[in-house]
């Protein structure tokens, strides 16, 4: 079949979030850009993620006008609970460092992003395959696909970025003499449910007790996120709607809570790791996001990092189309390490604190409450905690 070749300013490969934020910011630059996705928009909107945005990525939001629903259904939180050695202990955002965050699940910010580049007319196509990347240290590198009819389609760009998460080919794109992978992986994994009922608490609870991590979210009033610790090799099968609230419950009883329970619609095993590649650049290609790093969820740190490039990128890829500022996407590269670095930081601090190691002894286990107490009650320890989960300003 002919190929149908057509040419963009910026070929983006991932279409999630970070993406379409990416597309959007440029548009608004009079950039132009294609998106492409493996997925289909459906596949998109139905996986659960994360739900707290960063002050920052609230504002980036409504700044670049597409933050209607996010004021209107999201919900401010201004402070979380810690909860361990028996009790609660408030973190205060707003009184440590004069910010909130938002409840707002990253589907809802997708569904934005997706309806505005419809309603702009932008280029975006999901559910497509065969995608490669081609020519990245010219300067006419090339974005390869076959559409959802089976067509396929090359696509000539100035820059290529690569949205496409951890598990996408951007990243293995860049040769392996010119990067270098940081990892670290952790022996334990959230279980995740969604469920029917009430909200259990006003707000967040990251609750650490003898047998293991549990953090109680929410979603809408009649319908609540959560998670507890889990082994990796969990299996979602042996957990009954019984076991998994006897579990949930046995948790956040020791340190004075009751659950609310309901019927469990979702349950999932989530991995956790932690992955920066560096350089973020090669050639014309351009890393975003979890393509180039991964967080693991304790300091809901991911879709707010990408949201952070995709902002700094924007600004660094109209200075090199529309300036021929030759080191601007260096400056990227720059700008966003400072950040994921500490975002690497603050989401390894969080979950090696409220995380019980599987051969955990007497003494691991009091030395974390000992660290938590020091949080919860010394004033320079929580406002490190609110500025990290607040987000640092850029
Ligand atoms: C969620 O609501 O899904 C959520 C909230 C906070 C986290 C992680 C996940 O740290």
């Amino acid at each position: 079949m002919n190929v149908t070749r057509t040419s963009t300013d910026v070929a983006i490969v991932g279409g999630g979030p970070a993406g379409l934020m990416l597309a959007h910011l440029l548009h608004r630059a009079g950039i132009g850009s294609v998106v492409i996705d493996i997925r289909t928009r459906r596949e998109i909107e139905t996986t659960h993620r994360a739900g707290i945005l960063e002050q920052d990525s609230v504002r980036l939001l409504t700044e670049s006008g597409v933050g209607d629903r996010v004021l209107r259904d999201g919900r401010r939180h201004a402070g979380i609970d810690l909860a361990f050695g028996g009790a609660g202990h408030r973190i205060d955002f707003p009184s440590l460092v004069g910010a909130s965050v938002q409840l707002y699940p990253q589907t809802d910010v997708f569904t934005d992003l997706a309806d505005a580049r419809a309603r702009d007319g932008g280029d975006v196509r999901f559910g497509v395959g065969d995608v490669s990347v081609a020519d990245i240290v010219t300067d006419r590198p090339l974005m390869r696909f076959t559409d959802a009819d089976g067509r396929p389609h090359e696509v000539g760009a100035r820059v290529l970025v690569g949205c496409d998460g951890s598990r996408g080919i951007c990243r293995s794109a860049v040769p392996e003499a010119e990067r270098r992978q940081y990892f670290r992986a952790y022996p334990y994994a959230w279980f995740g449910i969604l469920c029917q009922a009430p909200p259990s608490s006003e707000e967040l609870i990251y609750n650490h007790s003898d047998r293991g991590f549990a953090l109680i979210s929410r979603r809408t009033e009649s319908v609540q996120r959560m998670y507890f610790q889990c082994d990796p090799a969990e299996n979602v099968t042996d957990w009954s709607d019984a076991r998994i609230w006897e579990e949930l419950q046995q948790r956040v009883r020791a340190n004075g809570y009751t659950l609310k329970e309901g019927p469990i619609m979702s349950k999932t095993v989530l991995p956790f790791r932690s992955f920066v590649q560096e350089t973020m650049r090669h050639g014309a290609l351009v890393l975003a996001g979890d393509a180039a790093h991964t967080v693991p969820p304790t300091g809901a740190k991911g879709l707010n990092l990408a949201l952070a490039d995709v902002r700094v990128l924007a600004e660094q890829l109209e200075l090199h189309l529309r300036h021929g500022d030759a080191d601007a996407l260096e400056r990227y590269v720059e700008r966003a390490l400072q950040r994921v670095w500490k975002a690497q930081h603050f989401s390894y601090w969080m979950t090696t604190m409220l995380h019980r190691l599987p051969d955990a002894s007497g003494f691991d286990v009091r030395r974390q409450v000992g660290e938590l107490t020091s949080v919860a009650t010394s004033r320079a320890a929580s406002t490190y905690l609110a500025e990290g989960y607040t987000g640092w300003p850029s």
